[in-house]
């Protein structure tokens, strides 16, 4: 792969399983051997806000859909002095997760519409470069999540991941720079699927 010739602000996206930790780390590596300095970051991030919503997620602190909204939107704009310091420092910004997230997630449960204008009309909220987005079959994703045997997250059912998969499908459509990549294929071929989409 040729190096970055800019520095570039990259999501990846999926609903949980979908392999987003494997393929960035594949990315990563790939990027930084091309020579491209790479700044790795993830939302929730770990600021106060982060780990407050990380206590929400594994139900130990309750929170309702437009509070969660509300939380991972202040993570993120808290997130974005971050993400605008690396890139003004030269770096690619390889982010797991964004706002696409809590639009398929939150909007699930509160104003889809609410989520999305809060965060697309944030002027705090950068607009992504590009977003990858994993597509995985919930049955699928639940098979590789119950294959790590780590605690479950509140959003980690059938019933909700393929809600959750329709939401993001339909709000990527309207949103530009976005890339959908099959996801069911092994860790390799995926990652040559991305690698393609990320030189375009
Ligand atoms: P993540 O750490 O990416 O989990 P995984 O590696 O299992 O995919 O995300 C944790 C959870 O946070 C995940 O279930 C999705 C949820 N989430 C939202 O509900 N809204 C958001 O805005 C974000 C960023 C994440």
């Amino acid at each position: 792969m040729k190096p970055e010739k800019s520095p570039r602000f990259i999501v990846f996206e999926g609903i949980d399983g979908a392999g987003k930790t494997t393929q960035l780390d594949r990315l990563e590596k790939a990027l930084t051997e091309a020579g491209t300095p790479v700044f790795r970051t993830a939302e929730p991030t770990s600021s106060d806000t982060g780990k407050l919503l990380r206590r929400a997620l594994s139900g130990e602190l309750q929170k309702t859909p437009s509070e969660l909204a509300l939380l991972f939107t202040l993570d993120r704009a808290e997130h974005n002095r971050e993400i605008e310091k690396a890139l003004a420092d030269g770096k690619t910004v390889l982010c797991d997760r964004y706002y696409y997230s809590t639009i398929a997630y939150q909007g699930n449960a509160t104003d889809p519409e609410w989520v999305r204008r809060m965060n697309l009309d944030c002027p705090a909220i950068r607009t992504p470069d590009l977003c990858v987005f994993l597509d995985l079959m919930p049955d699928e994703s639940i098979k590789r999540i119950s294959a790590r045997g780590e605690a479950t997250e509140i959003y980690e059912t059938k019933a909700q991941l393929t809600k959750i998969r329709d939401n993001f499908l339909n709000t990527l459509k309207t949103l530009p720079n976005v890339r959908i990549i099959d996801a069911s294929g092994s860790p390799a071929e995926v990652h040559e699927a991305i690698l393609g989409a990320v030189g375009e």
